[in-house]
């Protein structure tokens, strides 16, 4: 038996996403800021975007995708050993958000709970810890629960406008998985300072240099992969998807082009009518197929990622079963983890428990004006004492209602 085969199977178990009631269509956006939609359409491949009202926040979406994940994969909240919430949306600068989520899920006291955060990176890392924490032994036949959440806002009229989006995918992490085991080899990691987006203390909005950020994304998942696989030049072929973290969709057209770029040994262009052929073939089959959840919600940051795998599996579970795919997560500031996981065999079963196109298409679209005032409400939400629900349409679920001494108020109606 070599090294490999000694190391314990693990990977993702259960999945489910949750997010807010409300949208933006991107040609409302994109006619509104006077901006032809195309740009957004095709130039970002974004065609909706999820938009959070006030009592929507980390934690009432991360405990409705953790309820989901737990009841919709038959899992005890008492086999629970860990718990892990990812976020960049944190709704305090010490408590964490995850033990807001361990109550409302009613999770075993002897749980292991915290909160990460590495901008979108922090459910990758979690997702790792988890594995390694499974792996250890320390684990004691319990299974792990990260989620990721997050509310992407970048402001009225900013470049950065067109990429916003909010919701939250759980993971349950465990050995013999369901759904998608990880090389415990194969697994790369990458960390460099640098300033290419962040939210300082002060500012529900985030700072990007957006240009740059493209730039420290691309050189992550170069170093990344090395770090993963080595110099090799045939992994591709031997992958049935890539998955990316998507800000927006045609970032992972760009992410796949350097990945290409890697094994072709030069630059792929357009004037070279062979080669972006060839780009387009490859990216056609190994990454579009699966970006279509992210362009429907835009940007959750933490769980950009775990929604194309979500995306994978409720159409081609079954195509791919014990198929190799590679997944790659970044978030700024920076840090990278770049891995290979294995379909698992079976996990088509689960296609009704993880697919969120039923709550996709019973959200509501909103006008720019509504969309505008959410966001102007989003300012005072934190201090207020007492919000409505009701007042943004929402109905049955578990909201945010207002702070009062000091402390968020959590009400299921
Ligand atoms: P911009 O400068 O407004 O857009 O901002 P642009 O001029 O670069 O245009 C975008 C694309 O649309 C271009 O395509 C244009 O050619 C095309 P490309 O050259 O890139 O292939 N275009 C059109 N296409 C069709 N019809 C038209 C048209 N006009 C232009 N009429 C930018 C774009 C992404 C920079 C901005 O939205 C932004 O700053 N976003 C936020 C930062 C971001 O998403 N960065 C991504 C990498 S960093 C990351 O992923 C981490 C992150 O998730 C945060 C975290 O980790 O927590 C962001």
């Amino acid at each position: 038996m070599n090294g490999n085969q000694a190391l314990k199977l693990t990977g993702i178990d259960a999945l489910a996403f949750a997010g807010p009631a409300g949208f933006l269509d991107m040609t409302d956006l994109a006619r509104a800021r006077g901006v032809d939609p195309s740009k957004y359409l095709n130039g970002l491949g974004q065609r909706r975007m999820a938009i959070a009202t006030p009592c929507e926040d980390t934690v009432t979406m991360a405990a409705d995708a953790g309820a989901r994940a737990l009841e919709g994969f038959d899992i005890d909240p008492a086999d629970i050993g860990t718990l892990i919430v990812g976020t960049e949306t944190g709704v305090d600068h010490s408590k964490p958000v995850a033990v807001y989520v361990h109550e409302l899920l009613g999770l075993d006291q002897h749980c292991r709970t915290f909160e990460t955060k590495h901008a979108c990176y922090g459910a990758m890392a979690g997702l790792t810890a988890s594995m390694d924490w499974i792996a250890s032994g320390r684990s004691r036949g319990r299974k792990a629960l990260v989620i990721a959440s997050d509310i992407a806002r970048y402001g009225l009229n900013t470049p950065g406008e067109p990429t916003q989006g909010a919701g939250a995918v759980a993971m349950v992490v465990a050995d013999q998985p369901r759904l998608l085991s990880i090389d415990p080899v194969r697994i790369g990691d990458y960390t460099r300072q640098v300033m290419d987006f962040w939210r300082p203390l002060y500012s529900k909005y985030a700072f990007a240099d957006g240009h740059y950020s493209i730039q420290c994304y691309l050189d992550a998942l170069v170093s990344a992969r090395i770090d993963a696989v080595g110099e090799r030049d045939d992994v591709l072929e031997s992958l049935s998807a890539c998955l990316y973290h998507v800000p927006f969709v045609k970032m992972a057209f760009k992410a796949h082009k350097r990945q290409l770029e890697m094994e072709f040994g030069g630059e792929l262009s357009r004037d070279h009518t062979e080669s972006w052929q060839l780009l387009s073939q490859s990216f056609e089959r190994l990454v579009a197929p699966w970006l279509s959840l992210n362009a429907d919600i835009g940007n959750i940051y933490t769980g950009s990622l775990f929604l194309t795998l979500i995306d994978l599996l409720r159409q081609s579970a079954d195509s791919l079963a014990g198929r190799e795919i590679s997944l790659f997560s970044y978030g700024s500031g920076c840090g990278a983890t770049y891995c290979i996981g294995n379909i698992v065999d079976g996990a088509d079963r689960w296609r009704g428990a993880l697919d969120p196109v039923a709550q996709l298409d019973a959200r509501r679209r909103l006008s720019i004006e509504e969309y505008e005032a959410l966001l102007a409400d989003t300012e005072l939400a934190d201090r207020l004492e007492r919000l409505e629900p009701s007042s943004y349409g929402l109905e049955g679920g578990l909201y945010y209602t207002g702070t009062r001494d000091h402390c968020r108020q959590y009400t299921r109606i």
